[in-house]
């Protein structure tokens, strides 16, 4: 068998670019090792920025989001028993961000992808890559005075050589050994997959972080108690009201590492919830309860693997960066990193000429790297850490009173949790 980009992995990320590239008569193959419910059922993001919007609408994956997605026009931080709206449109040029869970996106492109199955790209569960061959041969290790590992700025990877090997993936599908030979490879298949493994030793480098807090997150069956996503800071640590829909409520709460969600009956959260919510003004304020559908505890880490790509293999999404989830940056990454990419591949096939493809690592680490640097901001300014001191509290609260009264400061949190344009 074999195809022009073979795609690992049908997260958000493997499943839109198979649809870009599809849509740009470029063949492709996504080989997902899940079956096709739990893929569609796993629960994970809900926020998308305005670009992510534009891109699944521009590839016409975007018609029950417009009818069923939540607009909303900021967010609402809560700290120091006060509250204060951050206003999107007023502060950007118009930007809004809209509610609708990573769930029916992956539905809604699923649904796409077998509807056309005739002549679009085939898509195959329980297919397990377990390796990736003929990348060609790693590179020398570093020269003594090299500037070899400053990826991106100017020192990326090679450029990409129209003649050289073509690689092949290695798969498992209804317990046969399988094949694909690809022009090229698109890791996409997350954090725990194997695409990050077959980049050589000698030029990969990856930068983590891990946070000494998760996230305890629930679904309940009960209307959201506010119009726009809450962000609060306590001295009982961070809680987050989010949303699905207009009957079903998404929320969090900062729990220690390790904690076994049997230790959060639903009444603790309910009441844990509204004394991580209170506010001075308004002390009768209660998030509204109803029956909880899902209970699960979320470990936080940040972690960058460079570069994104070498030779013809192509990391995208979770498969090539995590972040903390505090500002919903994690989804909306992965759909610019494939946005792109499947704009490079059409430019290719077009035309021959690689230079987008050979930028594509550098240009995604630029913003990769200032989401990371938002989402880090976010989640130390608005949690508890298990050592802080009065004083880092004060400082927290110093940053959050200068969001609230700085134009300056609110646009700058406005800017990067809206999102920026694709590419500058
Ligand atoms: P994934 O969604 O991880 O998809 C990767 C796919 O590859 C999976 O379907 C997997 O089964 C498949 N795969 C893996 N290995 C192989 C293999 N060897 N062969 C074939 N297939 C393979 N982001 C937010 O913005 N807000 C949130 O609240 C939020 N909550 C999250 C909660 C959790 C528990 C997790 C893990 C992530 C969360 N995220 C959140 C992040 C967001 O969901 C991810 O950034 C997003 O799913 C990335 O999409 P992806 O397609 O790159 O990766
Ligand atoms: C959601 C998750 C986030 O991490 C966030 O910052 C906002 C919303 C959500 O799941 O809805």
């Amino acid at each position: 068998e074999e195809t022009t980009v073979g795609i690992i992995g049908g997260g958000p990320a493997g499943l839109l670019l198979s649809r870009l590239l599809h849509r740009s008569g470029i063949p492709s193959v996504v080989l997902e090792c899940r079956d096709r419910s739990y893929v569609e059922q796993r629960q994970r993001a809900g926020m998308l920025e305005q670009t992510t919007v534009d891109v699944l609408r521009g590839c016409g994956a975007g018609a029950r989001m417009d009818r069923e997605g939540l607009v909303h026009d900021g967010i609402e931080l809560r700290f120091d028993g006060r509250s204060q709206h951050i206003d999107f449109p007023g502060l950007t040029d118009g930007r809004r961000v809209t509610i609708y869970a990573q769930t029916e996106i992956v539905k809604d492109l699923i649904s796409l992808q077998l509807s056309e199955l005739s002549d679009g790209a085939p898509l195959l569960f329980g297919a397990e890559v377990h390796s990736v061959s003929g990348l060609g041969p790693a590179p020398e290790s570093e020269p003594a005075h090299g500037h070899g590992h400053l990826h991106g700025h100017g020192h990326g990877p090679e450029p990409l050589d129209p003649e050289s090997e073509r690689p092949v993936l290695h798969y498992t599908h209804e317990g046969r050994e399988r094949t694909l030979r690809c022009d090229f490879v698109v890791g996409c298949d997350g954090f725990h997959g194997v695409s990050r493994s077959a980049l050589p030793a000698s030029v990969v480098r990856t930068y983590e972080r891990e946070y000494p807090y998760s996230w305890l997150g629930i679904l309940a069956e009960a209307p959201p108690s506010c119009d726009e996503l809450i962000y609060a800071h306590s001295p009982r640590g961070f809680a987050l009201h989010s949303m699905r829909s207009p009957s079903v409520s998404r929320l969090y709460l900062q729990v220690p590492n390790g904690t076994d969600p049997a230790e959060w009956p639903d009444e603790r959260i309910w009441d844990e919830l509204d004394a991580r919510f209170a506010l001075r003004d308004a002390p009768g304020w209660r998030v509204n309860r109803g029956p909880v559908t899902s209970k699960a505890v979320l470990p936080m880490r940040s972690s960058v693997t460079e570069p994104m790509r070498h030779g013809r293999l192509f990391l995208a999404g979770d498969a090539a960066h995590i972040v903390p989830p505090t500002g919903a940056k994690g989804l909306n990454l992965a759909v610019a990193d494939v946005a792109v990419l499947a704009r490079a591949f059409a430019r290719y096939h077009g035309t021959g000429d690689t230079a987008a493809l050979d930028s594509y690592g550098a240009d995604r680490l630029r913003r990769v790297w200032r989401a990371e640097h938002f989402s880090y901001f976010m989640t130390t300014t608005l949690h508890t850490s298990p050592d802080q001191s009065p004083f880092d509290t004060r400082l927290q609260l110093a940053q959050l009173d200068r969001i609230a009264t700085s134009r300056t400061a609110a646009t700058e949190l406005a800017e990067n949790y809206a999102g920026l344009a694709l590419l500058d």
